[in-house]
């Protein structure tokens, strides 16, 4: 049972909420929200691990290969914090019980992936970190969760933010609370090719949009490289980097490794790299790329990645044997709602960012692998001291008559949802041009001013703040890439 009036609402349980709900005291009342079912959020989908400085020789090191990953676009202080703290948030996430994978000693196993100097990321279940993750954080949440909570509207009046509006099992509520931390992930329904949770769909980036808080760096779009796109489903099948990193190799149909021919690095240079190596290779000469594990050695293989074995097993693929078909998909937000090093959103009371949702200027133009789920437990810490140490003011809520709870879907949406998907993919993706960027912008323009509903007018909103701010960087950098004519 939803009541009126939170100290605290979450919106989204994943890493980042479900961290920050673990670092709010139970005598705070609490509400978390999230969508769909709890564990529909990217954090249950993350295969390869999370990163985590070694110690402190190591902070420069990562900070440094962050730094790279980001084609040096990233803001250096939010990166010194996130591997910083590393040292203190995996500690304290081991101390409270998770098990990540270690060795018969008990030695915790590190692996690598592409762009570290190092092997320094941290795996639990082979290649279902996220999953054990977030089963583990749920598990410690002491606070309501309310499954089934789809946020249509942030209550926001003169620089405070009150609450939301939103759907509760359908039914328009609304929640009021003193603070609401945004903890709603990125944007991957926007792409007709995309690795996300079918819920992440750019809702309170496009209300965010809407109420004039600054979206930034949101040309930086990820794409994956190595993802299995031949299904139906709306997500695709994430093949982790990891596998890479413990040695597979990309290769065309005659088994030729191509990716040197773009980089001295081949299949470990940057995630941005990767993918449009990928992508032109196969535009230019038509052939299929594959990821070849013919490498390892069966039973390693099925003991370290038991998760990809057993779904490709069941889709007729049997690895390690078997090379898998691959293509690039829109996997991660580098850019989102900007924050500062606290997640307050400049401008606002109230009202906080953190995780894939926030731009907090860690990862620059292009995210070095496996520091987002870092990124959710760090930034989620900073965002809860903040909340709690901070002066207390006193307010009056306002009334919020506005609703548009009975507007949230219209007849069409489900073909303009597609339409969009399929121009956010063709003329937003991994390579880009002016032209296609201007066509983009003027369908995304048409559509807005069709009879359409509620979430789908958010997610133009975000589609716009994407294409635009694609517009207006001219160069290629990181993980945005311009081919002019
Ligand atoms: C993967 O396992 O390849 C994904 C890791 C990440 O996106 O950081």
């Amino acid at each position: 049972m939803i009541d009126e009036k939170y100290d605290v609402l979450i919106i989204g349980a994943g890493i980042s909420g479900l961290y920050a709900a673990m670092n709010l005291p139970e005598d705070k009342k609490v509400l978390v929200v999230c969508k769909d079912v709890p564990w529909e959020c990217n954090t249950f989908y993350a295969q390869g691990g999370m990163v985590t400085a070694l110690n402190d020789a190591d902070v420069p090191v990562h900070i440094e290969d962050t730094l790279a990953a980001g084609a040096y676009h990233n803001d250096k202080e939010a990166v010194e914090i996130l591997s910083r703290t590393s040292l203190e948030t995996t500690a304290d996430i081991i101390d409270k019980g998770m098990a990540f994978d270690s060795n018969a000693e008990g030695k915790i196993l590190y692996t690598k992936e592409a762009a570290h100097s190092v092997e320094r990321i941290v795996h639990a279940g082979g290649d279902a970190t996220g999953r054990y993750m977030h089963y583990f954080m749920m598990v410690q949440n002491k606070h309501q969760l309310q499954k089934n909570t789809l946020v249509y509207d942030l209550l926001i009046e003169d620089g405070r933010c009150y609450g939301v509006k939103a759907t509760v099992n359908y039914e328009p509520t609304t929640i009021y609370a003193d603070d609401v931390i945004i903890a709603s992930g990125g944007i991957g329904s926007l792409y007709a090719y995309n690795t996300n949770s079918r819920t992440v769909s750019a809702d309170i980036h496009g209300i965010c949009v809407e109420k004039g808080i600054e979206l930034a760096d949101m040309e930086f779009m990820q794409f994956h490289p190595t993802v299995f796109v031949d299904t139906p489903y709306a997500r695709k099948l994430l093949l982790t980097e990891a596998l890479r990193g413990e040695g597979a190799h990309i290769v065309d149909d005659e088994g030729r490794r191509f990716l040197f021919d773009y980089d001295d690095r081949g299949e470990l240079a940057s995630r941005d790299i990767v993918s449009r190596g990928i992508f032109d290779y196969k535009r230019k000469t038509g052939k299929q790329a594959y990821l070849d594990f013919s490498m390892f050695e069966a039973e390693w293989f099925e003991h370290r990645f038991p998760n990809i074995t057993r779904t490709f097993a069941a889709i007729g693929y049997h690895f390690p044997q078997d090379k898998a078909p691959i293509s690039p998909a829109f996997h991660y937000a580098n850019g989102g709602i900007k924050c500062d090093i606290n997640g307050c959103i400049p401008g606002m009371e109230g009202l906080y960012v953190i995780g894939e949702a926030a731009r907090t200027g860690v990862h620059g133009a292009n995210r070095l692998a496996s520091n987002s789920l870092l990124e959710g437990v760090v930034f989620a810490k900073r965002a809860t001291n903040h909340l709690l140490h901070k002066e207390k003011k006193a307010f009056q809520t306002p009334a919020f008559e506005k609703d548009y709870g009975n507007i949230l879907h219209k007849e069409n949406d489900k073909i303009y949802k597609q339409r969009l998907r399929q121009i956010m993919w063709d003329d937003i993706g991994i390579i880009r041009t002016t032209k296609g960027l201007h066509e983009a912008k003027n369908l995304i323009y048409d559509m807005k001013n069709k009879e359409i509903g509620r979430l789908l007018q958010l997610r133009l909103n975000t589609a716009s703040a994407i294409v635009d701010a694609a517009l207006a960087r001219k160069e290629s950098l990181g993980s945005h890439y311009i081919e002019n004519e």
